[in-house]
């Protein structure tokens, strides 16, 4: 792979995660490793012991107790394995949320967005019936690799999350919060809906992610208020979701509020890939900053977009880890007042490709466009994961992965290098740096 362009940005990156191989660290390296599982073997006792007292599981785990099948993860078994010449690859957390109806979304997300290196979480909120939630648990045990891997797990006592309200933050942070427990090992965090779909393979992902700093975050933001101050920032509203258990209206106050300014406010979109470092800080900090604008935050509408910017932005430690752009592909309405985004379609099959996102969204409930992506980009057959470097069986263009090789190995494909031209304008000439939370 040429990726020298990359390397050349962060040269650091990559040298410290491969010297992290060398021999000289392997005692301490077997014994992290002893300690985790034994840390893993604690936490899924607590989750198993605290289900069986709530009337359904808490979190299904495909096999609890037992080790992630060693053809996967050689290393593990032997820490004289190997020394990578490539940065080792990263793991990236997902949360995939869905509501009523979308079980088959949300799997048709985690079958394309699969790896065995990533760990996922599956939300379906309090609008589906427990008996879907309960039959998306059983299907994703039915899968071989993700009993393999031990890596797909499903929320089985959920939460309401109204996109319009505050809801959907706490929805998100408990999936973070039970992300970080189950490992500690991946790097950044994800949340999916389930009318997004990827626009790359985890291979390509993880391989241009491995050569990035582990804290940066990719957020739009922006602190320019515009619309959204009368329809976003100055009503107050009370979430349903947070306090009543059956679908309701949103409650709006007919009186509104001032704007802020104890910090200051930045709006974006609700998705954003965030660092493991800024996740724990949003969850576990002895900072008040997060706690402070989450009770803020509970009366304004629609305002998952904005916590996450205003958090970061507030912050001196994490305003110079993000970057204004959130790797997601998405196409507005030609509207006079604001900007309102409209579904995708195959007419927009090429933007979509060129713009070198690694994510796209909103897609129709099997579109044919997701078809399209399935068959030109990710190759991936329908019922099947998406092919990767660990697949070891079947002819280029028929690889089915039931036979499974070590997950560290990529094998990148052809639109690793959109995303990584996408990356390098971001990057190039420190430019991030002049759109950071900038105060307009
Ligand atoms: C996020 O920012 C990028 C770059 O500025 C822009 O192209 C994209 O449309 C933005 N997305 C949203 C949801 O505003
Ligand atoms: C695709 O979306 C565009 C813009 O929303 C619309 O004008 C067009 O008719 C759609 N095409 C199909 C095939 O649905
Ligand atoms: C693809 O592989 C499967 C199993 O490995 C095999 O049964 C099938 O015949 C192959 N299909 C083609 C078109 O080669």
């Amino acid at each position: 792979m040429q990726l020298t362009p990359l390397q050349h940005l962060f040269p650091t990156a990559a040298a410290t995660t491969t010297a992290a191989a060398t021999p000289k660290d392997n005692t301490k390296n077997t014994i992290s490793i002893i300690l985790a599982t034994a840390f893993f073997a604690l936490l899924f006792l607590i989750t198993l012991s605290s289900s069986s007292t709530s009337s359904s599981f808490s979190i299904t785990s495909s096999s609890a107790l037992t080790r992630p099948d060693p053809r996967l993860f050689p290393a593990h078994q032997s820490p004289f394995a190997k020394i990578p010449s490539d940065p080792t690859p990263p793991s990236i957390a997902y949360l995939i949320s869905g509501s009523k109806g979308d079980s088959g979304r949300v799997l048709r997300l985690l079958y394309a967005t699969y790896h065995p290196k990533n760990l996922y979480l599956l939300h379906l909120d309090l609008f589906a019936p427990q008996a879907e939630r309960d039959r998306l648990a059983i299907t994703v045990q039915s899968v071989p690799i993700f009993r393999a891997a031990q890596n797909v797990n499903v929320i089985g006592k959920a939460d309401f999350a109204y996109s319009k309200g505050s809801s959907a933050i706490s929805a998100t942070l408990h999936g973070a919060a039970i992300l970080l427990k189950l490992s500690k090992n991946w790097d950044w965090f994800v949340n999916l809906g389930a009318g997004d779909y990827p626009l790359v393979t985890q291979d390509d992902l993880l391989h241009i992610f491995s050569y990035l700093p582990k804290d940066f975050n990719f957020v739009n933001h922006t602190s320019y208020i515009g619309w959204r101050e009368s329809k976003r920032l100055k009503p107050i509203i009370v979430d349903p979701g947070l306090y009543l258990s059956q679908k309701t209206q949103m409650f709006y106050a007919t009186q509104k509020r001032e704007l802020p300014n104890a910090f200051r406010l930045f709006t974006g979109s609700s998705f954003s890939i965030l660092s493991r470092n800024f996740m724990e800080h949003c969850i576990l900090a002895a900072d008040n900053l997060p706690r402070i604008l989450l009770m803020y935050f509970s009366n304004t509408p629609s305002s998952l977009s904005n916590y996450f910017p205003t958090v970061l932005c507030n912050c001196r430690q994490f305003s110079k880890t993000i970057i204004n752009h959130n790797l997601q592909y998405l196409a507005f309405e030609k509207s006079p007042s604001r900007q309102v985004p409209h579904t995708l379609n195959s007419s927009e099959f090429d933007s979509m490709i060129r713009s070198g996102a690694a994510f796209a969204t909103e897609f129709r409930f099997d579109d044919s466009v997701l078809d399209r992506i399935d068959q030109e980009i990710l190759g991936r057959k329908p019922g099947h994961v998406v092919p990767g470097g660990w697949c070891l069986d079947g002819e280029p263009g028929n690889v089915t992965c039931s036979v499974w090789g070590d997950a560290d190995v990529l094998r990148p494909g052809p639109a690793t290098a959109r995303l990584e031209e996408l990356m390098l304008k971001l990057l190039s000439n420190g430019e991030y740096r002049s759109r950071q939370c900038i105060v307009e």
